[in-house]
């Protein structure tokens, strides 16, 4: 497997082609962003351990019959995925409010909510990635309704499973967001997941353990992401 050029940087990712057109080689960096990238840092090692616990998922996912872009783990920071075409809708799932939920609605932090809400927001930064609903994304040809009622089957099915380990393994999954791709006509999980991309609470303590600590300054970034790991691989 060659790495060839770069086809795309984002803000924690960057995609490289190889010599295979229907693989990419995605890098994860070590930046961190909040706010639309109004908060900016460098943490080192970040990338290396959200490449790992993302990895995690994906074969866990996998192995449970996800569909996903994943194909596997290549070195410290890179992963091999297939190359999907991207659905620029963020899907987010909710188990507890948290976040742009409580600001938005007032609905106080840790209010559950049975069955899981699924929420759409516009992939765009300059629009500070909007909430919208199924009609905005047909009206905008985002997607069509089979691939909508396909993700939101998918994302609440990544739910179930993703729940169901971490609470076993001490960890409470409060939110997460996912990015689908279109591989072959169909809907394929892709992007990562990571504590970059959900909100992970210690079962017993409360504590935040995900990128809520770098964006409301909670504690050290690193020791929270090696402490999911370390709970994912049953070390604590
Ligand atoms: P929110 O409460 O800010 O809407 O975030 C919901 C979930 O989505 C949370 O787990 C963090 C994740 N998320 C991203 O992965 N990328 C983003 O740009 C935002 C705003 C949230
Ligand atoms: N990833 C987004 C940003 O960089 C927002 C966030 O995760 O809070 O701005």
């Amino acid at each position: 497997m060659e790495k060839k050029e770069k086809l795309y940087e984002g803000k924690a990712k960057i995609i490289y082609a190889t010599d295979e057109p229907d693989k990419v080689i995605m890098y994860f960096k070590d930046s961190a962003t909040a706010f639309d990238a109004v908060k900016k840092a460098q943490i080192e090692g970040k990338g290396i351990i959200n490449n790992t616990i993302a990895s995690f998922f994906f074969e866990l996912l996998k192995e449970k019959g996800i569909p996903t872009h994943y194909i596997k783990k290549l070195s410290d920071r890179e992963m091999l995925t297939y190359k999907v075409e991207i659905i620029p809708v963020e899907v987010v799932v909710r188990n507890l409010a948290a976040g742009s939920i409580v600001k938005r609605l007032g609905i106080p932090e840790r209010t559950p909510f049975d069955p899981p809400l699924v929420e759409f927001y516009l992939k765009n930064d300059e629009l500070h990635d909007p909430i919208i609903c199924e009609q905005h994304i047909y009206a905008m040809k985002l997607a069509k309704p089979e691939e909508v009622k396909k993700m939101k089957e998918l994302a609440l099915k990544i739910n179930d499973i993703l729940k169901e380990f971490m609470d076993k393994h001490g960890i409470i999954l409060v939110d997460f967001k996912l990015e689908f791709g279109r591989k072959d006509g169909e809907i394929v999980l892709a992007d990562e997941i990571s504590p970059d991309t959900c909100r992970l609470w210690d079962k017993e303590t409360g504590e935040k353990l995900d990128k809520d600590r770098f964006r409301f300054d909670l504690g050290d970034l690193m020791e929270g992401y090696e402490k999911v790991l370390k709970k994912l691989k049953g070390e604590n």
